[in-house]
């Protein structure tokens, strides 16, 4: 493999353009990239019962900062008002928000409950106003609350103590997982009580003011677990509607219950299989690249979804359109499209330069993952033109972002541009563009991947190269102290 070119490096957008061709990549691109009304970051999108400001979204992001009871900390809520700054008028979720203490993926995960109401409000109120003082006008700002179980990946306790909940038995992620071949499995009557503890965050949500509810399908947590449940006996697993009964039966409810509340779905709309450092290249010092774990012996693959069970390298789409279908049918219109998972396959999910401290070195130029999410996206949106359809994965983009967001609007890649870690470096950053006001180039996110590596550590999350209120703190040191053992 070629040596990755640090974007960083590339100078202008021809730069960029011969950049993408030699790569044999395609990205849409404007050279000139409007400003102002005329930005398509800037038109309002109008779509049934939804209304949307502007194409700018906000990805959720946990931080790893709530209390121990999982209500919000102080820096909850400076990142909330910071999504706030963002100006962007889709806020997708805030950040994962256990239905459960039992569903947190950590220990400082917030959870959504009676006594976590008022923390809440607050992180609403707080990102509102600060919207409002950005744009102008609290108008046409969308705000939704990703409600979360972490299944597999669930921590609640005290960090390194996971206590995974799992669906069915996985021949890799069990062994990583470390988990024994009779470790129990989630009961069809646990499964009914989840779905009740669903239900109940909702109706939460809903009388806090949020406008909508995503229920999480993404990333290996449970929802997503449901997806690939092809091995699991019983009313949960195996055929294509016992899969979805989970999300079938949580609509259902929340409909009952909260009727004025929107409903979405943020989905991992393909994967792939787990990967590992590369042995051969590992060394105390540097982790080796990625390479897919050994699959020859497990096909067809029956423990994923989105992927070509005769090579599960590669993706396959023909089950997450059915799924968008049965959202459809549902009569849910907001669907975040996003792949894979930061615990298995991170280059899959978030692509960076620099590998998370549990990862690995790209195994490909991370341009191509940017591609492959915004290829598979568009071909979703073609074949779902009435959904409303989040991309995810362009914070790699870094200064090119701001060309390549609006021409994937103009050219219907997506509705709007789901932004992540570059909230958490520069928030205004498509804001100001779009705006045409000057870019602070040293503000932009380069995937370092210290916003993963902290709380793989149990250090908050953010931007610690970036922003000063994370670089100048006392988990500094820490965070490097951990980076170097
Ligand atoms: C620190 C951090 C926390 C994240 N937390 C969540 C989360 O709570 N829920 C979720 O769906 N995705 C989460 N993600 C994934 C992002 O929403 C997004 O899909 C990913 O970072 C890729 O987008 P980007 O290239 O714009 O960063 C997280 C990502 C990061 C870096
Ligand atoms: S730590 Fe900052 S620069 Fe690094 S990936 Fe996260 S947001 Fe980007």
């Amino acid at each position: 493999m070629q040596p990755i070119l640090r974007l960083g490096s590339v100078k202008n957008i021809r730069h960029f353009e011969e950049h993408l061709r030699s790569l044999g990549l395609t990205i849409p691109c404007d050279r000139e990239p409007m400003r102002g009304n005329e930005s398509p970051l800037c038109q309002p999108l109008l779509k049934g019962r939804i209304r949307i400001g502007n194409r700018i979204a906000v990805q959720p992001m946990e931080g790893w900062d709530g209390t121990a009871d999982g209500n919000p900390s102080e820096n909850t809520l400076r990142r909330w008002k910071r999504f706030g700054r963002s100006g962007a008028k889709l806020i997708w979720g805030g950040e994962a928000v256990a239905v459960s203490h039992a569903g947190r993926a950590n220990p400082n995960q917030l959870v959504a409950a009676a006594h976590t109401e008022k923390g809440l409000a607050q992180l609403r109120a707080a990102l509102f106003e600060e919207h409002r003082l950005t744009t102008g006008s609290g108008h046409d700002l969308l705000i939704g609350l990703q409600l979360t179980h972490s299944g597999r990946y669930s921590c609640p306790n005290a960090h390194h103590q996971p206590e995974p909940r799992i669906l069915y038995r996985h021949p890799v992620l069990d062994r990583k997982l470390k988990l024994a071949s009779d470790y129990p499995l989630l009961t069809d009557s646990e499964i009914e009580s989840i779905v009740e503890d669903f239900h109940r965050a909702a109706t939460l949500a809903w009388k806090l003011g949020f406008h909508f509810v995503d229920i999480k399908h993404c990333h290996g947590y449970l929802g997503h677990e449901f997806l690939s449940a092809h091995t699991r006996q019983g009313r949960y697993g195996g055929s294509f509607e016992n899969r979805t009964r989970f999300l079938r039966e949580i609509v259902e409810g929340i409909r009952a219950l909260a009727p004025g509340l929107e409903i979405g779905v943020r989905l991992s709309a393909f994967d792939t299989v787990p990967y590992h450092p590369d042995p051969r290249e590992s060394s105390q010092e540097k982790l080796g690249r990625g390479i897919p774990e050994e699959n020859g012996r497990l096909l067809p693959y029956h423990w994923g979804f989105g992927v070509n069970r005769e090579q599960p390298t590669d993706p396959d789409l023909d089950e997450p359109c059915r799924f968008l279908l049965l959202i459809q049918e549902l009569g849910i219109q907001l669907v975040n499209l996003t792949a894979g998972s930061p615990y298995y396959n991170p280059h899959i999910q978030r692509p960076a330069l620099y590998p998370p401290s549990d990862g690995y070195q790209p195994p490909e130029d991370p341009l191509a993952g940017v591609a492959r999410q915004m290829r598979v996206t568009r071909s979703l949106k073609q074949r779902f033109p009435d959904l409303i359809i989040v991309g995810s994965a362009y914070s790699y983009l870094q200064d090119f972002l701001p060309h390549v967001a609006p021409a994937a609007i103009r050219q219907g890649w997506a509705d709007c541009i789901g932004i992540g870690r570059m909230v958490l470096a520069y928030p205004e950053l498509l804001w100001h563009a779009s705006g045409g006001q000057p870019i602070e180039h040293k503000f932009i996110c380069r995937t370092f991947s210290d916003c993963t590596t902290a709380p793989r550590n149990q250090l908050p999350s953010g931007c610690y190269p970036l922003d000063r209120y994370y670089k100048n703190s006392e988990w500094m040191p820490r965070l490097q102290l951990a980076k170097k053992s």
